[in-house]
């Protein structure tokens, strides 16, 4: 992957977790690093430890105002924009009977709504600059459905939708927009659940790699796709998921 020396990116939630794990190593690519997130003390850390390459920007990515400050900022401080990794999400759960418009509101706003946003306003950046690649992070749930999380899952598979939708709006002005939907990455969004050791054991059963996926091992396929390795590769869905998507079926090997 050749391409990165000098370029420019945005991720969103970059401050912990998957957007961290990309941020670290797009920097080790040479790739100046805009990150946008609510936790300004992480930022900060960051911005005194790459001072140069890494500005963080507070932004809250569900309001419009606050997207639109962020790629002006990036390009002020580093003078273009060539990729960006929207990849800010999280989930409050509830039962479909009992989750109050409030809870559904802040998911598929947080995970959806923002990711519109940020294509939006990368994008108008991108097209009137020679172009770029983006790439969004829904989950395994855009296709597998999960107990009390109909609003992740819904919010999940519109964002591979509306990947679809964006590279087919933006080829051509020569802009790749892709997905990546991993599927259980060991960060603090999973480990309330995953430290139950019955939960843990439960979604062990159904993984057949048998581990959780580090959130380093999501920095690779993100890069790759924004990559000129990656130049035919548009509104595509990457699983990263152990095989975990393929596993439907029960486990018949311990009766074998
Ligand atoms: N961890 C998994 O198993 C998993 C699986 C599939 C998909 N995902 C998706 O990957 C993405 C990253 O998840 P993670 O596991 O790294 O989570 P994480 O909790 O480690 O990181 C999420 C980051 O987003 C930031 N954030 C939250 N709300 C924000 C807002 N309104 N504005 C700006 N920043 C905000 C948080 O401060 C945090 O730094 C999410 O979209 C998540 O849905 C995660």
């Amino acid at each position: 992957m050749t391409n990165f020396q000098g370029k420019v990116a945005i991720v969103t939630g970059g401050a912990s977790g998957i957007g961290s794990a990309i941020t670290h190593r797009l920097l080790e690519a040479g790739v100046k690093v805009a990150v946008a997130d609510l936790n300004e003390a992480k930022l900060k850390e960051m911005e005194d430890a790459n001072a140069g390459n890494l500005i963080g920007v507070v932004a809250n990515v569900t309001k419009e105002a606050d997207i639109e400050a962020l790629v002006k900022k990036t390009v002020e401080a580093f003078g273009s924009l060539d990729f960006a990794f929207n990849v800010a999400g999280a989930s409050k759960a509830g039962a479909i009977t009992e989750q109050s418009e409030e809870d559904w509101d802040f998911t598929v706003d947080l995970c959806l709504k923002s990711v519109f946003l940020s294509v939006k306003h990368e994008a108008k950046y991108m097209k009137e600059h020679g172009g770029g690649a983006i790439v969004n992070i829904a989950s395994l749930n855009a296709h597998v459905p999960m107990f009390y999380g109909a609003a992740y899952s819904s919010a999940k598979a519109g964002v591979e939708m509306l990947t679809k939708n964006a590279a087919l709006e933006l080829a051509q002005h020569q802009i790749r927009v892709n997905a990546i939907l991993p599927g259980l990455i060991s960060t603090p969004l999973t480990s309330d659940l995953t430290k139950v050791e019955a939960i843990n054991d439960a979604y062990m059963d159904r993984i057949p790699m048998r581990r959780a996926g580090e959130a380093d091992e999501m920095a690779g396929p993100a890069l790759f796709l924004v990559s000129e390795d990656a130049s035919y590769v548009n509104g595509a869905s990457l699983l990263v998921d152990g095989a975990w998507a393929v596993s439907g079926y029960p486990d018949l090997s311990k009766f074998m």
